[in-house]
């Protein structure tokens, strides 16, 4: 079990997984438990039923999805733990680590559209459409139906969308001109990028972070954490949260939606134990370290995730070996979990055992609810830019961070968040 927890749980809860009793810090996402007790086989893909881990820890990959007290298709990185939890694996047909529909991929190499096997031939075709029909698809519908939950609409003076430190810093600069400000992040709790950071690395966002926090204590500042911004309707923005479904109508609407985890195509990249170095990260500062025998592999326009992560588990572990390639990976070895990666540098090709592999990739903006807000994209190698130089995006809404190509860079962040917050407050 090479994944494990590097720090004694403070307020212990105890839930399942496919009935087997762990334990998981109060209020920790359900999957870095899992990941800290060594499951990291979590998901199957749909079709060829293959292992799936977390790889995000964010809500982005589909690689931490599992039955959550009767829901389906949950991602277990955003539910935070507690106790009698249950969580059961999905789409997997006899034990979660050897899932005998893993067949299908063993027969199917090169690949298999369903729609056409044994198309034409009479009898055959129809039990295989049948049986195509039953292992499709993902999770079963709960057993309740369930209760239908509210939906408004209502007035807000500024909406700001992502709590990492780029909406952070535009949120504290409002408060600071008496303006009423909601951040809404999709997360259990704010920070951003800044929560995957080596300590000595994070110190230096301690000025957004100290005014954010300031904001937050005086009331100017209401965080709403595990609140989805779904879609931007001109000026309405659709929100979904716990307690129901709003379209707010805000006087400003700024966009600090940040950036994904950039995803880059090589062999077993899917693999569980391969995962973002931000996410590893993350989970380090939470006492939960992916591996004994980590590479990092960090490409072109990669950072500062996996440097910062080598950095702070060196001194988080003792145990740890951490490695760090600069380079392209080419493959990953191993198919329930990593065992070895093969990584291009500038000088020649390496192969390196791991047991887990971090790739710190250029990330892509995640410019979506900009774009629909009607603002103009550029394309760049890591994917689609906001084109904006003082954040107006439309009438009423701005957008700020790298989302805009800024850098993750505390002070470029902050003096954007100062150039949207002038125009707001004037
Ligand atoms: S969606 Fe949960 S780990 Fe990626």
């Amino acid at each position: 079990m090479p994944s494990s927890r590097i720090r004694t749980l403070a307020n212990p809860v105890t839930f399942t997984l496919d009935g087997e009793r762990l334990q998981a810090e109060r209020g920790e996402p359900l999957a870095a438990a899992l990941v800290a007790a060594g499951k990291t086989t979590i998901a199957r893909s749909p079709k060829f039923h293959r292992p799936r881990g977390p790889a995000c820890m964010r809500g982005a990959c589909d690689g931490c999805l599992a039955r959550v007290d009767d829901a389906p298709n949950v991602m277990t990185c955003l539910v935070p733990a507690e106790d009698g939890v249950a969580v059961v694996t999905q789409n997997r047909l006899g034990p979660r680590d050897a899932d005998l529909l893993r067949m299908t991929d063993w027969f199917f190499p090169e690949g298999m559209n369903h729609h056409e096997l044994f198309a034409g031939v009479p009898g055959i075709q129809t039990i295989m459409q049948g049986f195509a029909r039953r292992v499709a698809g993902l999770g079963k519908l709960p057993l309740e139906p369930a209760a239908p939950r509210p939906a408004s609409r209502r007035r807000a003076d500024v909406v700001v969308v992502g709590a990492g430190p780029a909406g952070m810093a535009v949120a504290a600069r409002l408060a600071r001109a008496d303006r009423a400000v909601e951040v809404l992040d999709d997360q259990l709790t704010p920070g951003g990028g800044i929560t995957a950071l080596a300590a000595e690395d994070a110190a230096a966002f301690e000025p957004i972070s100290a005014a954010f926090a300031s904001g937050v204590a005086s009331g100017a500042i209401r965080v709403r954490s595990r609140t989805t911004a779904g879609a931007v309707y001109g000026r309405d923005l659709l929100v979904a949260g716990e307690e129901g479904a709003e379209i707010v109508e805000a006087r400003a609407l700024v966009l600090a939606c940040g950036a994904h985890d950039g995803a880059l195509a090589f062999e077993g990249n899917d693999v569980p134990n391969v995962m973002s170095a931000r996410a590893a990260g993350w989970l380090l500062s939470r006492g939960v370290l992916v591996g004994e025998r980590i590479v990092v592999v960090v490409p072109d326009g990669g950072g500062p995730f996996g440097e910062s992560f080598a950095r702070a588990a060196r001194v988080a572990s003792a145990r740890a070996e951490v490695t760090v390639l600069h380079g392209e990976p080419l493959a990953v070895r191993g198919s329930g979990r990593a065992k070895g990666v093969r990584v291009r540098t500038a000088t020649k090709e390496r192969a390196v055992d791991a047991d887990a592999v971090l790739v710190d990739a250029a990330r892509s903006p995640a410019f979506e609810l900009c774009q629909q807000a009607g603002a103009a994209l550029v394309h760049a190698p890591r994917g689609f830019v906001v084109r904006t130089d003082d954040g107006r995006i439309a009438d009423g809404v701005w957008a700020t961070g790298e989302v805009c190509g800024l850098p993750f860079d505390p002070h470029a962040l902050d003096a954007h968040a100062a150039l949207v917050a002038t125009q707001i407050a004037t």
